[in-house]
């Protein structure tokens, strides 16, 4: 007994509401169906009548009377098996698990079940490495159930990316696309630190860099002249973590600038907006939430999604 379960009150107010309500209905039903002394015969006229429309004495079929005390009856055994009667817990001790009686509650045989049936699968998944493993539709299907479920709400139901997330399909990569990348970005998370330069940089200097982040990419909006201006600025504040060619580097989660693939959004508006004030994404690490097994199928998923 602890400060959850009922108190003894309300243990005899369930119980005394519950059986009262039974008796009553038994009682009621037994009322309706009785003889009263002068009424009519069976299928004759009661003498009522509404505009025209006369009232039979017709009692209910003997099968749908039967039916209410079959409800009656099923009731009562219903309580005798399962907890419904206050604290009485019924003989089957079944219970659907709370927080007293997590151990044997029906939740946690059925997680256990499940585990039971799938833990031997995901060992044997857990042998294979991750490129072998994106190749067993089996696994990726069941890695594409855990990525719906824990991952599209950031990332996209098709891993498309969402402005601020990125995109785990176009493969353009922030910290690595091998498997081993992406196992570690999913299992420990990542968090990306690009500074602002609107200080250092000025207005004029972070428009002359955009443009210049603009022509690396490839786009045909890039202002030649800007562009042109920005390179020894980009080449001083960028190179070092971009690349002197705009590569990128895995090391520090900087994305390459050459593929007009974006987190952020491509408009030269969004591009200046991350030179001049900075970013800083964060992916959750979920290893220690789904465990290893788990991880490992979820990456092997994301790799069946870029093959190269
Ligand atoms: C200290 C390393 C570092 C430096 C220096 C740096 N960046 Fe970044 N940059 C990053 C990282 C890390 C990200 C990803 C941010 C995130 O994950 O939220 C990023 C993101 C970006 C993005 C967004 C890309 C997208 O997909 O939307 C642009 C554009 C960009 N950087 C341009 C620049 C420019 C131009 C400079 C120089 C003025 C610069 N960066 C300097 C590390 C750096
Ligand atoms: C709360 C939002 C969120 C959830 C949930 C989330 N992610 Fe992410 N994920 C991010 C963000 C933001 C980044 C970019 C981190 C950065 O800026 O460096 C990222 C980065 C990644 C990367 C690295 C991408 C690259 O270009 O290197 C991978 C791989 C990834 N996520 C996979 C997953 C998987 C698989 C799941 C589900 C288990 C998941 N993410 C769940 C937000 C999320």
């Amino acid at each position: 007994m602890n400060e959850y379960d009922m108190s003894t009150f309300w243990h005899w107010w369930v119980v005394i509401l519950t059986l009262a309500n039974i008796a009553g209905i038994y009682w009621l039903i037994r009322w309706t169906a009785k003889k009263r002394p002068g009424e009519v015969a069976e299928g004759s006229e009661t003498g009522h009548s509404w505009d025209g429309l006369s009232e039979f004495n017709n009692p209910l079929p003997r099968w749908w009377l039967y039916m209410f005390y079959l409800t009656i009856v099923f009731a009562l055994i219903y309580l005798v098996l399962y907890p419904g009667l206050g604290r009485f817990a019924g003989i089957l001790g079944w219970h659907s698990g709370n927080m007293l009686h997590l151990e044997d509650s029906q939740y946690m045989r059925e997680m256990q079940r499940a585990e039971d049936r799938y833990q031997p699968i995901f060992a044997a998944w857990a042998e294979q490495d991750i490129a072998t493993l994106s190749r067993d539709s089996e696994a990726v299907t069941t890695g594409r159930r855990l990525y719906l479920n824990y991952c599209s709400m950031c990332h996209g139901s098709d891993a498309g990316g969402a402005t601020g997330f990125p995109s785990l399909i176009n493969g353009v990569w922030q910290w690595g696309g091998s498997a081993d990348a992406i196992r570690t970005s999913i299992a420990q998370g990542r968090v990306g630190n690009m500074p602002g330069f609107g200080a250092s940089l000025g207005a004029e200097g972070v428009e002359n860099v955009a443009h210049y982040v603009l022509q690396l990419s490839g786009r045909a909006d890039a202002d030649a002249a800007k562009a042109e201006a920005g390179q020894p600025q980009y080449q001083m504040f960028c190179a070092g973590c971009h690349g002197m060619d705009g590569s990128g580097m895995a090391m520090l989660g900087a994305p390459p600038l050459t593929e007009n693939a974006w987190t952020y959004g491509g408009s030269l508006a969004a591009i200046k907006y991350t030179i001049e004030n900075g970013r800083m994404g964060e992916m959750p690490g979920f290893q220690e939430f789904l465990g290893e097994e788990r991880v490992h199928v979820l990456s092997a998923y994301i790799y069946s999604l870029n093959p190269d």
